[in-house]
C-alpha cells in the first residue's frame, strides 16, 4: 500500500472528559468492539497492575486520578486507530494540552446528569484554539439525567458551535428505552448488561411505529416529539462544518452498558479526518523557513508530544511518545533529533496495543510510537530520517505556581541537578534556575505535580528535597527585538531572571501587577505568558 492510503486509513483522536464522566468505559468498550481486547473489565486492570510495577503512581493510586497519560492503537474496519488518553486532573492540564496537539479529532464524553463540567471546559478551549473536530457522546443514559434538550443547548453554548444530533434518546433512566438512530430513522432497544455486543440489540424501524408506541408508550411519543424540536433548532449535518470544527455531532448511549457505542465508533471512522498537514519550520541558509509537512511526504518526520519515565525504577530511561507526521518508519532506520543534530538511537521502539507493547514493524503518519532511550530527547523534539526541520506548536504555559528546593542531603547536588533536569525535559514540571544564582525553582500549574516531582526524586533519584513557598507567583517568557534592549532589561531586574529547562530567558513575577509595571517601564520588550518549542 501506498504512503497516501496508509495514512488515509488512519484515525487518530483523544478521548476528553471530566473525571468520572465514563471515559475509561468507554475507552474499553471502543477496545473491545474493535476486538483489541476480549474481555471487559482489561482496561481497568490494566491501571491496577501498572501501579502495582511503579512506585511513584502510588500518588495516583491514593488520589484516585490518572496522572499518565496512555495511547491505544485498535484496528477496526479495515482503519487503524490511534486513541489517546488524556490525564483527567486539572492539575495535569499541560500534559493533556499537549496530548492534544498529537490528534486530528477528539470524542468528548459528557455525563447526561452533569454536562459539561469544568474540567471538560479547559479541554474544549484547546480544541477550539487548535480548530480540532469534536465529536460527543452523552453518557450514562440509563441513569436520571438531564432532559437531552438542555444537554444540546448547553453542549452549544459551552463549545461554541451548532450540535447536530445523530442519535437521539427514549426516555432515561428507568425508563430508558434506546435511541433512535436519525440518518436510518431506526431505533436501537436497549437492553441493560455489560455482555452485549452491537449486533445484539434489537432495531426496529420507525415505520413500525404502532409496535413501538405499543412496546413503549407515551415515552416514544415524547422522543418523537423532543427529536423534532432539537432537530428543528439544530444545525443540518455538514461534513465539511465539523471538519472545520464548526459543528458538533452527538450521540447518545451508556457505556457501561455497551449501548450507543458502535455508533460512536462507526462515527470515527466516518467521520473523523485522517491525519493532515502539520507547520514546521526548516533551516535555509541558517534562516527559518516555514514549511508545511505532508503526511504522504516520504520523509519520515515525528514529534515528541510527551515524554515519560520508563516505570522500571532501576533504568533510567524513558519512553519518548513520537507522533508520526509523514512517510514510513522501519526498524533499523536512521534518525537524528534535529535540535541537537545527534543521531537517535533507541533500545526499543514500541507500539501501544491496547494490553502490550509490541515491536513496531511499520509506523505511518498519525501513529504514535514510543522510543525508549536513556536521554537526549526532549518534549517538543523533532525526529526525522533527513531534513532540519523542526514542528511548532507544543505549548508551555507559564507556571501560576512556585517552589523553591531546598536538598536535605547536599552531597545528592548531582543528583538532584540530573533528576530535576529529567523531570523538566519530560514536562513533568518546569524547572527554574535563577540567573543570580540560588536555589532552584520548580514552576507548576497544579499543586500535585509538585507532590509527583518531590516523590519521584525521592524513588527514582534518591534525593530527599523539601519544598519550601517563595515569592514568585508567576512568570513571563521574554524576548526583545535586539540584544541591546533585553541587556538593557536584564540590567534593570538581575534577581528576577531566571532560565527554564530549555535554556529561555523568564521574568519571574510576585503580582500580577508586575508585569504590567515592567511592561511600561520597557514597552519593547515582549512578555509571553505561553512559550511554543521552536
Ligand atoms: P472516567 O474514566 O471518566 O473517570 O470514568 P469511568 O469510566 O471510570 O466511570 C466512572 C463511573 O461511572 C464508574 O462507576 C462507571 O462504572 C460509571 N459509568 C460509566 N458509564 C456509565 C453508564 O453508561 N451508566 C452508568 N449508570 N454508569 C456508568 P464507579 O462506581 O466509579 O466504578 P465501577 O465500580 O463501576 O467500576
Amino acid at each position: 500500500m501506498s504512503y497516501a492510503s496508509e495514512t488515509r486509513r488512519r484515525r487518530t483522536f483523544a478521548i476528553i472528559s471530566h473525571p468520572d464522566a465514563g471515559k475509561t468505559t468507554l475507552t474499553e468498550k471502543l477496545l473491545l468492539f474493535s476486538g483489541a481486547i476480549q474481555i471487559a473489565g482489561a482496561v481497568k486492570g490494566r491501571k491496577a497492575s501498572r501501579h502495582a510495577t511503579s512506585d511513584w503512581m502510588e500518588i495516583e493510586k491514593q488520589r484516585g486520578i490518572s496522572v499518565a497519560s496512555s495511547v491505544m492503537q485498535m484496528s477496526y474496519r479495515d482503519h487503524v486507530i490511534n486513541l489517546l488518553d488524556t490525564p483527567g486532573h486539572k492539575d495535569f492540564s499541560e500534559d493533556t494540552y499537549r496530548v492534544l496537539t498529537a490528534v486530528d479529532s477528539a470524542l468528548m464524553v459528557i455525563d447526561a446528569a452533569n454536562g459539561v463540567e469544568t474540567q471538560t471546559r479547559r479541554l474544549i478551549e484547546v480544541c477550539r484554539q487548535r480548530d480540532t473536530p469534536i465529536i460527543t457522546f452523552v453518557n450514562k443514559m440509563d441513569r436520571e439525567v438531564r432532559d437531552p434538550l438542555d444537554i444540546l443547548d448547553e453542549v452549544e453554548r459551552e463549545l461554541g458551535m451548532p450540535c447536530c444530533p445523530m442519535t437521539w434518546p427514549v426516555g432515561q433512566g428507568r425508563s430508558f428505552g434506546g435511541i433512535i438512530d436519525l440518518r436510518t430513522q431506526s431505533m436501537t432497544v436497549f437492553q441493560p448488561g455489560s455482555e452485549k455486543r452491537p449486533e445484539d440489540f434489537e432495531v426496529i424501524p420507525l415505520s413500525e411505529a404502532d409496535r413501538l408506541r405499543a412496546r413503549f408508550g407515551q415515552t416514544f411519543d415524547d422522543a418523537l416529539e423532543s427529536m423534532e424540536l432539537a432537530v428543528g433548532a439544530s444545525a443540518e449535518w455538514s461534513h465539511e462544518q465539523f471538519l472545520a470544527a464548526k459543528l458538533t455531532p452527538v450521540f447518545f448511549g451508556s457505556g457501561v452498558n455497551n449501548f450507543g457505542v458502535k455508533e460512536v465508533l462507526d462515527a470515527v471512522v466516518d467521520m473523523s479526518p485522517p491525519p493532515g498537514p502539520r507547520k514546521s519550520t526548516l533551516l535555509v541558509n541558517k534562516q527559518p523557513v516555514e514549511k508545511v509537512v505532508h503526511p504522504e511526504d516520504p520523509g519520515f518526520a515525528g514529534v515528541v508530544f510527551k515524554v515519560q519515565a520508563n516505570m522500571d525504577a532501576n533504568h533510567r530511561d524513558r519512553i519518548a511518545f513520537v507522533r508520526v507526521a509523514s512517510g514510513k518508519y522501519t526498524p533499523g532506520m536512521k534518525m537524528r533529533v534535529q535540535r541537537t543534530g545527534k543521531e537517535l538511537r533507541p533500545t526499543s521502539v514500541v507500539t501501544f496495543m491496547s494490553q502490550r507493547r509490541e515491536a513496531v514493524e511499520e509506523a505511518y503518519a498519525g501513529d504514535i510510537v514510543g522510543f525508549t532511550t536513556h536521554g537526549g530527547v526532549q518534549l517538543g523534539d523533532t525526529i526525522t530520517d533527513g531534513p532540519a526541520l523542526q514542528f511548532t506548536g507544543l505549548p508551555f504555559f507559564a507556571p501560576e505556581m512556585f517552589m523553591t528546593v531546598v536538598l536535605k542531603n547536599p552531597l545528592r547536588t548531582k543528583q538532584l541537578h540530573e533528576g530535576l533536569m529529567q523531570l523538566g525535559e519530560e514536562g513533568a514540571i518546569q524547572v527554574f534556575k535563577p540567573e543570580a544564582g540560588g536555589n532552584m525553582l520548580l514552576g507548576a500549574v497544579g499543586q500535585l505535580q509538585f507532590e509527583v516531582v518531590q516523590h519521584r526524586l525521592n524513588t527514582e533519584y534518591n534525593c530527599d528535597i523539601r519544598l519550601e513557598g517563595c515569592q514568585y507567583t508567576g512568570a513571563r517568557w521574554i524576548t526583545a527585538d535586539t540584544p541591546a534592549e533585553l541587556r538593557e532589561f536584564e540590567n534593570a531586574y538581575p534577581m528576577r531572571m531566571a532560565r527554564d529547562a530549555a535554556n529561555t530567558l523568564a521574568f519571574l513575577c510576585t503580582s500580577p501587577y508586575d508585569v504590567r509595571l515592567a511592561q511600561e517601564r520597557f514597552p519593547k520588550i515582549h512578555f509571553h505568558p505561553l512559550r511554543e518549542h521552536a
